[in-house]
């Protein structure tokens, strides 16, 4: 082992570096700590100082011994995880002196990266958005509801945002501004009922500040699902405690979640209380620049408490949604039937408990969380939430949170080798994917998953496109899941069609933004933070996403070959959509093809064309692309089906035979645009736009990424400019692989000249600012497919690390990207392993980035479930059926649960 040892102290961080660990230092470095940079600059000066040289891991010697990390340092009057910034850094475990001692290095190596692979921790108390950002990644939830993982302690202030919310349960409000009526429809923040905090002496309730908190460690536990905030807290008047909650969310009875809290005071015996709260007083204020609207949605409508319960019962203003919110407090170590309920609150319900502590002595008290809403089918729970809190406990909360979260890492992980920060943080993706919608599997609930999760208010808790980023990894290791995703778009066919009818076209188009009902919650203003003006949006001529949705009814019926969903909902969705797009192409007698106008592209800097007040732009190459696709692939579909199921589809649809004449037609007959060099315009007209000086924008304002309201507070318009936020133009090639692209655009009869694929990723780049966080991710997979390994690795490492490091500088704060989460799960597997589920049976071409020593994960693909253990020389498939597989362009037969190896040639 290789290793590097450190002491940081407050002058000098001293380093040494032992090519093996039995042997001397070969290397040793003194560096200056400069005070006046922060901790985090101070230890690039190390990463630096180390350039070149290779090592496992680093021992620190003068960790202090804290019970939650043994590798916090102080230095110069602030303290710091060095083993947290280390990690991430330098992408090593860093051990303890202490550890080393005790268990042997190899021992204590071993655990730290096995510690670190499961866990997302957290030192220190930070403020505004960095806080919410974290909350959001703290979050814990099990698709039913979401808790941001904000402290217990905490109401919504400027640096805390305690929220809660519940899968489909929206409201609407309406607010005038500028004598318009601005409607809303909010994913409700509901009331918070995880406040939980003490007191002592009968003094004021301590809440969350940085005055009393000396130390506070937060880690979020994978493997359990159980967040666990350790606190050292001096109160002003002198008394110490040592306070500890653990949340987490029941996966099995999703309506429960739990909280222990624990408290030990340190330095006296005397009178503590716990003041347990259910508080629906709470509005919806977790994005700032939503404050000019009504953000109230709650009607409480009664409290009571009795004993150790407490309930409180409210409705959504104008969806008039029921919900119920029920606690009981409990402890092993006193007595609580008969808590005091506190009258002061007119909106909550708070009940307090006092009992007498001796110093030293670790007190527990366990609250437990009910949640009923009335959206819920099949439920009476809103009737018995008191006798369902009766059964409720910390124990069993952890149970079915450990058992579901155990069946989860068996069967939906992604194993890393030779990459901790990847692992770490993928794990993470995972886990999010499912707090965000687990409870769904059970078809009791009418959702699907918002592009922000459970986790934050922004986007309002809408659904976006975003799905088509998640689908692929929902089908392949969860599809009852990912069906109950297309049931919440099927259940809005109504709706979609109503919206085209509205829009004056036939068929069905679904909404840009959709949430309770499936009508259109796009806004049509946008406030612009730079100049504070409203601009018009025109964001709902996204029209692809209908097309997007047929993308995931394809991928799913695909990848599960569920024909009887194909049957009943899949195709009826699949011809109303395309019933859409017939109804909207328009032919040219002069060119003898077909044109759509009036739509945008993923990239939604490009509204409309500059000089022109005709909203929308026309042929945008994706929405074309995609429905050429579609076209086909409904009379490919239509093969599976028998031709009664068929039938019965297409009458559902209103789909005759003229309708599908006209498909034929269109599908080989739209127009794109592409120039001599093969570039595909992003739109018709796109080379008629000038460049933007990239280089001198980023010179001036640094962070380019929304380039939009840079050039709206410059009084000019991105639609003007060759500039996009994210992946348009190519997105096709991120839905399929580089043949199928290339055969559809061939089927329109263009041709393309060698090397287009470089020259319009290179192209379309210098013109990306990824003002969203799913343009890194499609830029990886496509340079990841035109083998420009370096590039796609790190666009990759962006796409995983965005909500982490919230690298959009706050928008974590407002919920996690559930999109791009999913789709860095897709890319592992896909196009690192290489595993394709994109044909009939599954191809396998490995193109691992070079420091990653193997991958192992499993899939399950057409009724099989496989297991594929890559490194850079073979890959190894078991599956526990008989089935046909493709290795490196051969065709192998797969015995059931047979382990079949081959080696492939790695680039
Ligand atoms: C992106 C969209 C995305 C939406 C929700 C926007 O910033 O441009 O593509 O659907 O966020 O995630």
């Amino acid at each position: 082992m290789q290793l590097i040892k450190l002491r940081i102290e407050n002058d000098a961080m001293n380093i040494a570096y032992y090519p093996s660990a039995d042997g001397p230092a070969t290397t040793r470095y003194a560096i200056a700590y400069n005070p006046d940079q922060s901790i985090n600059d101070n230890l690039e000066n190390i990463k630096v100082r180390l350039a070149g040289l290779k090592f496992d891991a680093a021992i620190l010697e003068n960790g202090l011994d804290y019970a939650f990390s043994d590798t916090i340092v102080g230095v110069n009057y602030d303290r710091i995880d060095v083993g947290l910034a280390l990690t991430n850094l330098l992408n090593i475990p860093v051990v303890s002196r202490a550890a080393v001692d005790q268990d042997g290095l190899v021992a204590a190596v071993k655990a730290k990266k096995t510690y670190l692979k499961w866990h997302l921790d957290y030192y220190g108390q930070y403020q505004g958005v960095r806080n919410n950002g974290q909350e959001a990644m703290l979050t814990v939830g099990n698709g039913y509801f979401g808790l941001r993982g904000a402290y217990v302690e905490a109401r919504a202030d400027k640096n805390n945002y305690p929220g809660t919310y519940v899968a489909g349960v929206f409201d609407q409000e309406t607010t005038t501004i500028k004598d318009h009526d601005v409607v809303n429809e909010d994913l409700v923040n509901l009331p918070n009922a995880q406040f939980i905090t003490f007191g002592v002496d009968h003094q004021e309730p301590f809440t969350i500040n940085d005055r009393d908190v000396q130390d506070v460690y937060r880690s979020l536990d994978l493997k359990t699902g159980i967040l666990t905030t350790t606190m050292l807290i001096q109160l002003q008047s002198g008394h110490m405690l040592q306070v500890q909650s653990q949340k987490l969310a029941n996966m099995q009875d999703w309506h429960r979640f739990s909280i222990r809290y624990t408290v030990t005071p340190l330095n006296f015996s005397g009178s503590l209380q716990i003041y347990s709260e259910i508080d629906g007083s709470v509005v919806n204020g977790n994005v700032s620049r939503y404050n000019v609207f009504d953000q109230h949605h709650l009607q409480t409508l009664g409290m009571e408490s009795c004993g150790n319960t407490m309930t409180l019962a409210g409705e959504t203003k104008s969806s008039k949604i029921n919900y119920t919110f029920g606690a009981k407090l409990t402890s092993p170590d006193c007595e609580t039937s008969q808590l005091i309920e506190l009258k002061n609150q007119p909106q909550g319900v708070q009940q307090t408990l006092s009992v007498e502590v001796q110093a030293g002595q670790t007190y527990t008290f366990d609250k437990n969380v009910v949640i009923a809403t009335s959206n819920v089918a099949n439920d009476t729970l809103l009737n018995t939430v008191e006798s369902s809190l009766a059964q409720a406990s910390f124990d069993d909360t952890v149970k079915a949170s450990s058992d579901y979260w155990a069946k989860t890492w068996h069967d939906a992980d992604i194993k890393i080798r030779g990459d901790l920060t990847s692992q770490r943080l993928t794990r993470v993706n995972i886990y999010h994917s499912l707090v965000s919608t687990a409870a769904l599997e059970s078809g009791q609930l009418d959702a699907s998953a918002g592009a922000r999760g459970l986790h934050g208010e922004a986007y309002r808790g809408h659904v976006f496109w975003d799905e088509m980023f998640m689908l692929p990894f929902y089908s392949l290791h969860r599809p009852e899941l990912a069906k109950q995703l297309l049931m919440y778009r099927y259940r809005r066919l109504p709706a979609a069609r109503a919206n085209a009818k509205a829009a004056g076209f036939a068929g069905a188009m679904y909404p840009w933004q959709s949430a309770q009902k499936g009508d259109e919650q796009a806004q049509f203003t946008h406030l612009n933070p730079i100049t504070q003006a409203w601009d018009p949006d025109n964001s709902r001529l996204q029209r692809h996403v209908s097309l997007d949705i047929a993308y995931d009814v394809w991928t799913y019926t695909h990848i599960t070959q569920d024909t009887d969903f194909l049957a009943k909902y899949g195709m009826e969705m699949l011809l109303s959509i395309a019933q859409f797009w017939i109804s909207k192409a328009t032919y040219d007698e002069t060119t003898g093809r077909y044109s759509i106008a009036g739509v945008m592209g993923p990239d939604e800097f490009h509204e409309n064309y500059p000089n022109n007040q005709t909203p929308g732009l026309k042929n945008n190459a994706y929405t074309n692309l995609m429905v050429a696709w579609l076209f086909d692939t409904i009379a490919q579909l239509r093969e599976q089906l028998d031709n009664a199921a068929y039938q019965k589809a297409a009458s559902a649809a209103a789909f005759n035979t003229e309708l599908a004449n006209k498909m034929a037609d269109i599908s080989h007959k739209l127009t794109l645009e592409i120039n001599k060099s093969g570039i595909i315009a992003q739109f018709e007209g796109y080379f008629n736009l000038p460049t933007l000086d990239f280089h001198a924008y980023r010179q001036k304002f640094g962070d380019i990424s929304r380039m939009d309201r840079i050039l709206k507070a410059e009084g000019k318009t991105p639609d003007a400019y060759q500039v996009a936020k994210q992946a348009d133009a190519l997105m096709a090639f991120y839905n399929f692989d580089v043949p199928t692209v290339q055969k559809l655009i061939e089927k329109l009869g263009y041709t393309l000249p060698k090397e287009y694929l470089t020259h319009n990723i290179q192209y379309y780049l210098e013109r990306t600012t990824h003002g969203s966080t799913l343009s890194r991710i499609v830029y990886a997979v496509l340079n990841q497919l035109d083998e420009n390994y370096d590039q796609a690795w790190s666009l990759f490492s962006e796409a995983l690390f965005s909500d982490y490091y919230d690298i959009q500088g706050g928008t974590t704060a407002e919920g996690i990207h559930l999109g791009v989460m999913c789709a860095t799960l897709l890319l592992e597997t896909r196009n690192f392993g290489g595993v394709s589920a994109l044909a009939d049976q599954l191809q396998v071409a490995p193109q691992l980035p070079d420091h990653w020593e193997a991958l192992k994960f499993k899939h399950t693909f057409r009724g099989a479930h496989y297991t594929f253990v890559i490194n850079h020389e073979k890959v190894t498939v078991t599956a526990d059926q008989k089935r046909s597989i493709t290795i490196a362009g051969k065709d192998y037969q797969l015995q059931a649960k047979k382990p079949l190896t081959v080696a492939y040639a790695h680039n």
